[in-house]
């Protein structure tokens, strides 16, 4: 690794060759998959190289994405250990265009139009389930690799370049491109800049489509309906892929709302973040997959984005749980949310009769909309409980509350409730979403 004076373990994924330089795709062992890059031979140290061994064999499972059974190429190229299955996000959805990994022997036509331009629109949008159908289903290894490899190199999205972190999967024609342009308010990708100035001249939008239901200062938030504006939440969601690593299911937008945040300038509403969330939800989760745009990210929004996800549930009379697993970055993120509003409520709390003030678990979640067991894991994440004379007793020590009072002073961006206009919707008397 660069900087480092450590070498970790790292499995070789892929290798290719560029002007007859060999490069070779590597996963760091017990770090993030952010971190994996293309290397040159003289960074691997190749005494050291161990050769996996033989597995058994895990049948292929028809249809189902996510599992990783032990597959050739990996055998093949793979040093180190062979990772554990990741669990399943649940609902973050990977509609796989019809032209991608499944036909890679199919052209498409090569001008802006052919590309995609003309296929975003919803009657292509449609999810489709490759590997039921055609030969890669009894081919999965090689999926496999490929989304376990970044394809994109770089997107240009209004006045920012982003590196993505993941594989997403956009058209495999468009993994080849330096960079790969999208209008920042449609989120329609191109694949080059005329392309995107041509695009531009049509596209109207200056903000995301939906309504907008929260507006203080500059920053707003717009909801939008998976199933009216499917196209949006397709490319919002090609989008997010390059910064979320959960292994997918082939889910359709129609049981999403999308919220998303943008801040506003004379150019018009630019996207920071978003969040989407199940219409109906039976693990009681106010969040499917949640995103701050790697440029705003470290500035306070992730927190405001999950401040705006438990004011909903607020108005909706409920509590909520962001979708498990989280990310690393989401446990911290969300570790960080639930302390600080645990913390704020025990301090703000009053003697009762000059006795020590009294509160119960099912009151913190009460006002806060967080679930019971995300408030129970918070105190004892913060070692708060003690049990002292027969009862279990909060101690806010005095390092406690500074910590906090500092965190709270540079906690400048916040959710005035004042400003949220929204309505929920009772998403189970509607028939079908
Ligand atoms: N390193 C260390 N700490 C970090 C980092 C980092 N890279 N990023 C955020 N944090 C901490 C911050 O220090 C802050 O805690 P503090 O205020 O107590 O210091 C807390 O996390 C939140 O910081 P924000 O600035 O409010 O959050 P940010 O805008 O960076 O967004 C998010 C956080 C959404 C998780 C972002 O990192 C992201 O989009 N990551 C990629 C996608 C992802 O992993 N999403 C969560 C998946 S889980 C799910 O979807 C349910
Ligand atoms: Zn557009």
């Amino acid at each position: 690794q660069e900087h480092e004076d450590e070498w970790p373990l790292a499995e070789i994924l892929s290798v290719k060759e560029v002007s007859s330089r060999k490069l070779f795709y590597v996963h760091y062992i017990d770090f993030n998959k952010r971190l994996d890059e293309w290397v040159t031979g003289d960074r691997l140290d190749m005494k050291k190289l161990q050769f996996p061994k033989k597995e058994a064999k895990t049948p292929t499972k028809n249809g189902l994405p996510g599992s990783r059974p032990s597959s050739p190429e990996r055998e093949v190229v793979s040093i180190g250990k062979t990772l554990p299955t990741p669990v399943q996000l649940k609902s973050f959805f990977f509609f796989f265009h019809k032209h991608m990994i499944i036909s890679p022997g199919r052209k498409r036509k090569a001008n802006c139009g052919g590309t995609d331009e003309d296929s975003q629109d919803s009657s292509d949008g449609i999810p489709t389930a490759p590997r039921m159908t055609g030969s890669l289903v009894s081919d999965r290894s090689h999926d496999d690799i490929v989304t376990r490899m970044k394809n994109i190199e770089c997107i240009e999205l209004g006045r920012h370049r982003l590196k993505p972190w993941y594989f997403s999967p956009y058209p495999q024609e468009l993994t080849a491109l330096p960079i790969l342009y999208l209008c920042e308010f449609c989120l329609k990708y191109l694949k080059s800049l005329k392309c995107l100035q041509r695009h531009l001249t049509k596209c109207n939008l200056r903000h995301p489509p939906g309504n907008e239901i929260y507006r203080k200062g500059t920053i707003s938030f717009f909801e939008i309906d998976g199933r009216k504006n499917k196209t949006y939440s397709q490319n919002l969601c090609l989008l997010a892929k390059c910064f979320l690593d959960h292994k997918t299911l082939y889910y359709d937008t129609d049981p999403f709302l999308f919220y998303v945040m943008t801040e506003y300038d004379s150019k018009g509403f630019h996207i920071v973040g978003y969040f989407s969330k199940e219409k109906e939800s039976t693990e009681d989760y106010n969040v499917a997959c949640i995103l701050t745009l790697p440029p705003y990210q470290r500035r306070g929004y992730g927190k405001l984005l999950i401040e705006f996800s438990y004011e909903l549930s607020k108005v909706e009379g409920k509590t909520g749980t962001p979708e498990k697993p989280l990310s690393d970055l989401g446990l911290l993120s969300y570790r960080s949310y639930w302390s600080q509003t645990i913390l704020e409520i025990l301090m703000d709390l009053k003697p009762d009769n000059g006795e020590r003030p009294q509160i119960t678990i099912n009151e913190i979640s009460e006002i806060t909309s967080v679930k019971k067991e995300d408030v129970i894991s918070t105190l004892q994440y913060l070692n708060l409980i003690n049990y002292y004379k027969g009862q279990y007793i909060l101690t806010l020590s005095e390092d406690i509350v500074e910590g906090h009072e500092r965190a709270m002073q540079k906690r400048h961006l916040r959710i005035d409730p004042k400003c949220l206009h929204f309505t929920p919707k009772d998403w189970s008397k509607r028939g079908k979403w």
